[in-house]
């Protein structure tokens, strides 16, 4: 539906730019940090943490850029390793400073700070000490970690989320540390419902210490369309969202298990240890909104039980498996371009549980090189994001309550999948996967164009790339 006269962006909207610790900071060993297990994974073949966009050595720089852009919102996370580099116990003093001068060099430029507390890098020692997150002494650990932040940055910094896309041991599994004398079904159930519980504390604890502050999760979404009106493909979208994105937000929003997915996890005899009070704890953290990263929608039909030698976790037999979507074009790694999508997934979490949504993540990845005078011409980018935002506004006058909006990435940063040669920002950084060059900043049209925006309140996106 269009609207003959549309309202804008509300005033006061969080105009932002989201980047990650490990896939940003660099300095992966300086000034008392230890490994985190992105630091250390040998999955991600391109990921070489030790430099990336070197911002712990270069953040005044970085923020200058933001302030030139007139980003109202920057989202970062905190590396749990800088702060305590044995995961718990004596905090590291120089962590501690960075992150409080890069709070208050943001607040200097009027930038609201978004932390996120978990974003993928969990200290290696902990994953070697007891298995990370397979054990529920992760959860004592978690706690203590944002106790340490919360004193220290709760009365700088007003917005927090819990973890970042809880949803990876399920969809992105080679981000995570599983134990191979375990059924990996069974490690990703585990895993998730201690994550639950981790989340849950930190929004206790926080309650507790930040009584001004706002705290949600940010969770990856792709919603799932019927690949055709059979009734068994509609069905099976309809679970293919309640296994991706329902399983999390319920236990988030709802503090319960989705039924559907407890029969399956009882039937194929993986549910996960569910301790008494385990329930009342999850029901008991009430997040004050929702932060959504979104890249894509998903297309799926029903799938047979008997499909062979089911590897990706796009395919549940007897459930569901993703499919092409003959109505999208695709980026470079085939993630489907959807603006629409955004928009239907807004209105369906606004339907369903009535709260606040912020966009956390959402942006194009491409592989981009400098022309002779130093520009980057990212045309694509631009379409990306202005049809994104033009539905991320319908969505606000379709009545959703969405009050910020983050692209990915602020700068050039770590890809997971593809390190430096798939680039998101809206500065490029002049390295790449072999040659660290001079790391110089350079704003690419993308940059002038969100700029534009931003002054505008959005305006601007009726009269820009028309
Ligand atoms: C999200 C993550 O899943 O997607 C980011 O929160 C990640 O950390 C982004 O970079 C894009 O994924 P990729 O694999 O293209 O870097």
């Amino acid at each position: 539906m269009i609207y003959k006269n549309p309202k804008g962006f509300p005033k006061n909207f969080l105009w932002g730019a989201a980047t990650s610790a490990y896939q940003f900071e660099g300095a992966h060993l300086e000034d008392g940090k230890t490994m985190s297990i992105m630091d250390a994974s040998i999955d991600l073949k391109y990921t070489d943490t030790s430099v990336a966009s070197d911002h712990y050595h270069r953040f005044k720089e970085d923020i200058r850029l933001m302030n030139e852009l007139g980003l109202k919102a920057y989202r970062f996370s905190i590396s749990w390793p800088r702060i305590l580099p044995m995961g718990r116990g004596k905090i590291n003093k120089k962590g501690i400073d960075f992150y409080r001068q890069l709070v208050a060099e943001l607040k200097d430029n009027g930038i609201e700070p978004l932390i996120t507390i978990y974003h993928f890098d969990l200290p290696l020692c902990l994953q070697k000490e007891y298995g990370g997150w397979l054990s529920r002494k992760v959860i004592e650990d978690f706690s203590y970690y944002c106790k340490v932040l919360f004193k220290n940055f709760g009365n700088d910094v007003k917005y927090w989320f819990t973890i970042n896309e809880q949803s990876n041991m399920f969809l992105l599994p080679h981000l995570m540390v599983f134990n191979d004398k375990i059924p990996i079904e069974k490690q990703k159930y585990s895993m998730n419902h201690i994550m639950t519980l981790a989340h849950a504390r930190a929004i206790e604890i926080f309650r507790e210490m930040v009584p001004n502050g706002k705290i949600g999760p940010a969770l990856g979404i792709s919603p799932n369309y019927p690949a055709s009106c059979k009734p068994e493909d509609v069905e099976a979208a309809k679970i293919a969202d309640d296994f991706n994105t329902y399983l999390f937000t319920d236990l988030y929003f709802r503090g319960c298990y989705r039924e559907n997915v407890l029969k399956y996890m009882e039937e194929n005899d993986i549910v996960p240890m569910i301790e008494k009070g385990d329930m009342e704890l999850i029901g008991s953290a009430k997040p004050d909104f929702l932060g959504v990263n979104y890249y894509q929608s998903k297309a799926v039909r029903y799938a047979r039980e008997n499909i062979q030698n089911p590897t990706s976790s796009e395919i549940i037999p007897g459930l569901y498996k993703v499919v092409d979507n003959p109505y999208l074009d695709k980026t470079k790694w085939g993630w489907e371009i959807d603006p629409i999508g955004l928009r239907i997934l807004l209105n369906n979490l606004n339907d369903r549980y009535h709260l606040p949504i912020i966009i956390t993540e959402n942006g194009i990845g491409d592989i981009e090189t400098l022309t002779i005078d130093e520009r980057v011409h990212d045309e694509y980018r631009i379409n990306f994001l202005k049809k994104h935002l033009e539905q991320c506004n319908l969505a606000v006058n379709d009545g959703v309550n969405l009050f910020g909006y983050c692209i990915w990435s602020f700068m050039d940063l770590l890809s997971t999948s593809s390190g430096f040669n798939k680039r998101y920002g809206l500065v490029y950084v002049n390295r790449n996967d072999r040659d660290l060059k001079d790391l110089k900043r350079i704003k690419k049209d993308s940059f002038y164009w969100y700029k534009e925006i931003i002054d505008s309140n959005g305006k601007s996106l009726e009269n820009l790339l028309k």
